[in-house]
């Protein structure tokens, strides 16, 4: 028994080694237009990686690939991560659950007793902010950032090795955004959980991500990427405003965002 266990361990401790995503010479169109043009690039566990670029650049579609919500049609996505889960922009939650039933998704679906499931999503609900009145609600009695908070919730409680968040906190104000991206950093920290995050703001991407990779549109490819060395915990507003200016007088960041003129410069 006890070898097994060994053996078990050693399993584990090699899977997370080799767990990553590799994404290779890339291409997508819809229809005769070519979204997305020649992207490679790799996640490594633990780390967190951003794809910024203006809207419509392809970044959702990107995403969408990576994630096998979408057919890969010219170059390869191979995905060794051992499980994943998503949050996007809205909260997407099913209206006839109730805050609790909507964050045991798949905590059930993985096969979780009821009772257990509960209980899980009880103690992350809590973490994320939300009340236990608010338990038995239901997605049309919440605001914005309550329904966001239970997105986070559910993709989080199956404990992802891969998260995938696409453009997660648009729609939120800012001291939710923060609180939200303080629980994240946390994770990556304590759980090496591992990123692709899509966003258009640079200045979150500077809080979170060890890796920035920039996306140009028409069609969507990587034209520079910028790679942050200290501990995302370790990321004051100091670093995130300093870095982000000096960001913004990169002349590939100018062309890609049109800023030219509008005083960044
Ligand atoms: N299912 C689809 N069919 C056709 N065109 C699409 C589809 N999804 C996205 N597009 C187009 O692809 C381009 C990139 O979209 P998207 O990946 O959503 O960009 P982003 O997330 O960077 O804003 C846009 O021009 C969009 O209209
Ligand atoms: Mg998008």
């Amino acid at each position: 028994m006890a070898k097994l266990e060994e053996a078990n361990n050693l399993n584990n401790a090699i899977n997370k080694e080799v767990e990553s995503l590799e994404v290779e010479r890339l291409n997508h169109n819809f229809g005769f237009t070519q979204i997305l043009k020649d992207i490679n690039f790799s996640i490594k566990k633990g780390e967190v990686l951003s794809v910024v670029g203006p809207s419509g650049g392809g970044k959702t579609t990107l995403m969408h690939l990576c994630a096998n919500l979408l057919d890969v049609e010219e170059g390869s996505i191979k995905n060794s991560f051992t499980s994943s889960a998503f949050a996007f922009q809205e909260a997407r939650l099913l209206p006839w659950k109730n805050v609790i039933d909507n964050i045991s998704l798949g905590l059930i679906a993985k096969g979780t007793k009821a009772n257990i499931a509960k209980k899980m999503s009880e103690e992350i609900a809590l973490k994320f902010g939300l009340e236990e009145e608010d338990f038995d609600k239901f997605p049309k009695d919440l605001s914005g950032g309550m329904k966001q908070r239970v997105s986070f919730a559910r993709a989080l409680v199956v404990e992802p090795s891969l998260l995938f968040l696409d453009e997660p906190f648009s729609a939120l104000d800012i001291g939710l955004k923060m609180e939200l991206q303080a629980h994240l950093i946390q994770m990556v920290k304590e759980k090496n959980l591992t990123i692709l995050f899509i966003t258009h703001d640079l200045m979150e991407a500077i809080r979170l991500s060890d890796k920035i990779l920039l996306l140009e549109a028409d069609p969507g490819h990587i034209i520079k990427e910028f790679t942050y060395d200290l501990a995302q915990e370790s990321r004051d507003d100091k670093f995130v405003y300093n870095q982000t200016a000096k960001i913004l007088q990169d002349e590939t960041i100018i062309n890609t965002f049109e800023l030219q003129g509008i005083g960044f410069k």
